[in-house]
């Protein structure tokens, strides 16, 4: 019963565009607290969730032309046995990629919040035969990373779409190891050429406002991408953590 409840709720919220409202209501189900969803953060205005109905988008033919992706792997450096987690991997277009680079002992934690996604991936996986990848269905306020023992966690075109920044930025924190960064990709604001919504656009001012107050320092940047800010990102070992406010600024 509860099941198909959950289920029509889905559908109901789908159709409404309202991802994060469905899984809000599905951490209500489960013993977890969920703080509300945030409709802007430090300033910024929060995005929907991309919905897995879209995912075609995500593997469209001209991606490689108009974001560079293959510049993006190059700049990433990874190497075989690292743990890699692609944070909000929608049908997996960096994960099938990344984990061919870090075979045979490595792997990528593969994680989104919606399990049609983790499908699409698992496909995809199958078919093009390969086997290091660890699907994850992670929460809204949580991607269930093990402690310590992520090398690199990738964030394309996500993290301005996280209902909870802070605590998803604490449990990234939480996951890296000390040597570990972060790798986040941000369709530029500052750039009116770059053919996408405002609300998906993030200035390199405003990542650096919310990383910072979360704990992490710039380590490095690329500019080289058409249309993407690339930033590295690790612990601020002289950061003082604060409680996260649950209190939404809307
Ligand atoms: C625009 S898509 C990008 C997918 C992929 N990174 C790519 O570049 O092809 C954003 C994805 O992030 C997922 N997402 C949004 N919020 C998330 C969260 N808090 N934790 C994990 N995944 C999330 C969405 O479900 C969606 O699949």
């Amino acid at each position: 019963m509860q099941r198909q409840l959950n289920a029509w709720l889905f559908w109901i919220c789908l159709l409404a565009g309202l991802i994060p409202a469905w899984a809000e209501a599905q951490q209500k189900n489960s013993s977890e607290t969920i703080p509300p969803a945030r409709s802007t953060y430090m300033g910024r205005r929060i995005a929907q969730a991309m919905s897995y109905h879209g995912a075609d988008w995500l593997v469209r033919p001209t991606r490689e032309s108009e974001e560079r992706p293959s510049e993006v792997l190059k700049q990433l450096r990874l190497k075989p046995g690292m743990v890699v987690c692609d944070l909000g991997c929608g049908n997996g277009y960096y994960t099938l990629a990344m984990a061919k680079q870090v075979a045979p002992d490595g792997k990528i934690l593969a994680v989104d919040i919606q399990p049609e996604m983790l499908h699409l991936l698992s496909l995809r996986a199958e078919s093009e035969g390969v086997k290091n990848i660890e699907p994850v269905l992670g929460t809204i306020v949580d991607p269930k990373l093990p402690k310590e023992s992520v090398d690199m966690v990738l964030l394309v075109d996500v993290y301005h779409e996280f209902s909870h920044p802070q605590q998803m930025l604490a449990a990234i924190r939480h996951s890296l190891k000390p040597t570990g960064q972060i790798a986040l990709l941000e369709f530029r604001e500052e750039d009116r050429t770059v053919p996408i919504k405002p609300e998906h656009k993030m200035t390199k001012k405003q990542i650096l406002r919310e990383y910072s107050a979360n704990g992490f320092r710039l380590a490095q940047q690329y500019d080289g991408l058409p249309w993407q800010h690339l930033m590295y990102f690790e612990k601020d070992p002289n950061w003082i953590s604060q409680q996260v406010s649950d209190k939404p600024e809307n």
